[in-house]
């Protein structure tokens, strides 16, 4: 297995060493596909962050900043600086914005869901929420998460009893899609979860799901797979193509939208490399396969990945060290976007 993993690295690195090195962002522009990491403005201010944002990646994404709870501190008030100073990176570094989220069971504002309100007046304040981030961010944001992680993660993989679903019923996806689409009618709108990357049950569910959404004509333009994976679990290539396949025959756009892939820490030389194995090829199959052009990270380095303080003892899941040094994960992204046609 070492002897394997060994003639890849020596394999990628060959190739990266004869061709010229290069931005992420210049060789995905030249493609016409948008690579993307999850930013949290306030470490804007690290040179290093921002530089390294700036260089490799065309697309940004809040990775807190635009949830209901930040955006929302009082049914009356909306706070939109931090989202408000992403955007503002974003357009002087000709990047563009993907927008995350709306109805989430996470990171919803304690006033809500400690609140007395009824259906009515909840359907009323998600309404109210959506109209003001659309209209705010109208022309900026080019694509919304509508609805987050709604697919229960245990088999059967029905939907996920939520606040959502208590206050607004089975149907509440129809609801929150069509509510979006009145709110801007030219924003693309995505369904996004995890755990359905390649073929499995839960991504059967989350197609399922999606196929109804469309037979009953709401307008929902796409599907985030999110692809927080491990070394074991990140689908092969044929699966994740599969998967591409099904949705982009519904008439959805595929982003892959949270890419990370955890390591037990320390990382080892040899996990370093087979992790830029799974980067170079998920990029290579979303960019080969016809529906998807997008591909975003979740974090842009290790210093202030989400993954050590909700995986313990894992880490290291990125592009980029904790000091912001490019790692084989990142030249292997790089080899791909040279390599495809
Ligand atoms: O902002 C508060 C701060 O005021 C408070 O003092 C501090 C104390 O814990 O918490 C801060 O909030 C934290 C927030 O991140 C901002 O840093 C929350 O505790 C923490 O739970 C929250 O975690 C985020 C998580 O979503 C929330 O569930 C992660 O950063 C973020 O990476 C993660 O992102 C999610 C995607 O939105 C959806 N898909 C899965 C992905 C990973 O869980």
């Amino acid at each position: 297995m070492f002897a394997m993993k060994a003639r890849l690295f020596l394999l990628v690195f060959a190739v990266a060493a004869i061709l010229p090195a290069a931005s992420l962002r210049e060789l995905a522009d030249a493609h016409g596909i948008l690579i993307g990491a999850a930013v949290n403005p306030a470490l804007l201010a690290d040179q290093a962050y921002a530089d390294t944002l700036a260089r490799d990646f065309n697309l940004v994404v809040a990775e807190n900043v635009m949830k209901f709870g930040p955006t929302r501190p009082a049914r009356d008030r909306y706070e939109f600086t931090a989202a408000d100073q992403l955007v503002d990176f974003a357009q002087s570094h000709n990047m563009k914005v993907r927008g995350h989220n709306f109805v989430w069971h996470q990171q919803m504002p304690r006033w809500l869901t400690s609140g007395t309100f009824s259906s009515a007046e909840v359907a009323g304040i998600l309404q109210d929420q959506m109209r003001a981030m659309l209209s705010h961010f109208k022309g900026k944001v080019f694509a919304w998460d509508v609805v987050n992680e709604a697919v229960d993660p245990d088999p059967p993989h029905g939907l996920r009893k939520t606040f959502w679903l208590d206050k607004l019923g089975p149907d509440y996806l129809d609801k929150a899609f069509r509510w979006a689409r009145e709110a801007d009618p030219d924003v693309k709108l995505f369904y996004n979860d995890y755990d359905a990357d390649g073929m499995n049950a839960k991504s059967d569910a989350v197609y399922n799901l999606v196929r109804g959404l469309k037979a009953r004509g709401v307008p929902i333009d796409g599907v985030g797979l999110q692809m927080h994976v491990t070394l074991q679990s990140a689908p092969t290539a044929e699966h994740l193509a599969a998967n591409i396949r099904r949705l982009a025959a519904l008439g959805l756009d595929v982003h892959i939208t949270e890419m990370d892939v955890r390591l037990a820490t320390p990382a080892k030389p040899e996990d370093l490399v087979v992790q830029g194995k799974v980067y170079g090829t998920i990029v290579a199959t979303c960019a080969l396969t016809p529906g998807c052009k997008v591909v975003l990270t979740w974090g842009v380095n290790d210093a202030h990945s989400w993954i050590p303080g909700f995986h313990k003892g894992f880490g290291d899941a990125l592009l980029f060290d904790a000091q912001s040094q490019p790692k084989p994960a990142r030249t292997a992204i790089e080899v791909a976007l040279k390599l495809i046609p």
